[in-house]
């Protein structure tokens, strides 16, 4: 790619419709609209209505994001959009509009995966200079949850996977079930930081911590056993209480998301220590907006070990975005050229 060109990136895997255009690595705006009130009622993503959501909003996006680089569809030089993994009545409606575009304009569409998006984040407003590799690399997100090993910019490898359910999966299931409203990670972290501002009598839940699987170098989560646990505690409190007050959803957020990092980043430790190569970690993915879960894995003792904790350089880049996906692309193109 020449360092004029211009590239249109979209991103609609889940629930935001996202797109960004980029002038070689340099990005010129970004449009995301996430459907947060409109599944509210449900506090759940349906595919269906996501992939409708997707369809109204699109051509808008694209309008606004033109006007805010100031460019015409006609200055397009290349378009990339997310194929895969997950909902897929929602890829489509990005996917049916990249390849219309692509062959009336003319130009290439790249096909980029939406986990590879989270990974190359990293890259956004940084310098190639500044990473170091190799990276131990966690996606943390609701619908996934794994770890890789980033050995050179082109050469990554999945070494952990969830057998289940996915943290940010956890925290929008925890924050239902208290009531708050979707998607529930930023709620739960608001109650937890509550807690932890009131000092009071307060009589926490105890939910157990397990041991993080691992076997010939692949990792494996699981977080179905903490929902149940979660649940099994709300229905104490119901059955006792009737119903749940401000203080118990402030305890079992707090609890809950103490759970929930101390296993993360146990995980993402033991992971590091099996790839003793590894200089730096990366984390990246919606749940990597958390603020307890950056505290955690820099304040255990074996953070010495490594260079840095890299996080998103702005919490829109943690969450689902078209700029990831952009930048995704232009390492797409830079690797087939070098081969
Ligand atoms: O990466 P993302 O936008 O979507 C997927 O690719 O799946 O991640 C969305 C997830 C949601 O589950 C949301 O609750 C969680 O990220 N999330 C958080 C926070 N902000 C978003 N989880 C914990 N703490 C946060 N501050
Ligand atoms: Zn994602």
């Amino acid at each position: 790619m020449k360092d004029n060109q211009i590239l249109l990136a979209l991103e609609s895997s889940c629930d935001d419709t996202s797109l960004a255009i980029f002038q070689w690595t340099q990005l010129l705006a970004l449009r995301t609209h996430t459907q947060l009130l409109e599944h509210q009622e449900t506090r759940w993503v349906v595919p269906e209505s996501a992939a409708r959501l997707h369809a109204d909003n699109i051509f808008p996006l694209l309008e606004k994001v033109l006007q805010d680089a100031n460019m015409q569809l006609t200055q397009l030089d290349y378009i990339a959009c997310t194929f895969e993994p997950w909902l897929v009545p929602s890829l489509l409606v990005t996917k049916s509009v990249a390849k219309v575009l692509s062959s009336r304009l003319g130009i290439p569409l790249l096909p980029i995966h939406h986990i590879e998006g989270h990974l190359f984040a990293l890259l956004l407003g940084r310098s190639l200079k500044e990473i170091d590799f190799p990276l131990l690399a966690m996606t943390v997100s609701w619908g996934h949850n794994e770890i890789y090993l980033w050995r050179s910019l082109y050469h990554f490898e999945r070494v952990a996977f969830t057998r289940d359910d996915s943290a940010g999966e956890a925290f929008d299931k925890v924050s239902k079930m208290l009531g708050l409203p979707f998607p529930g990670g930023p709620h739960i972290a608001r109650y937890a930081q509550a807690y932890r501002e009131r000092p009071g009598t307060w009589s926490l839940p105890s939910f157990p911590l397990p041991k993080f699987h691992l076997h010939d170098g692949i990792g494996e989560f699981s977080f179905s056993w903490l929902k149940s646990a979660v649940k099994r505690e709300i229905d104490l409190r119901l059955a006792k209480n009737g119903g749940l007050n401000e203080t118990d959803r402030c305890e079992i957020a707090y609890a809950f998301e103490e759970i929930v990092t101390q296993y993360l980043s146990g995980a993402l430790y033991t992971m590091a220590e099996y790839y003793w190569e590894v200089e730096s970690l990366w984390l990246c993915g919606g749940v990597s907006a958390n603020d307890r879960l950056r505290e955690v894995i820099v304040s255990d003792k074996r953070y010495a070990k490594y260079k840095r904790l890299t996080v998103p350089l702005e919490k829109r880049f943690s969450l689902d975005n078209a700029a990831m996906i952009g930048m995704r692309a232009y390492y797409t193109q830079e690797s087939q050229l070098e081969e």
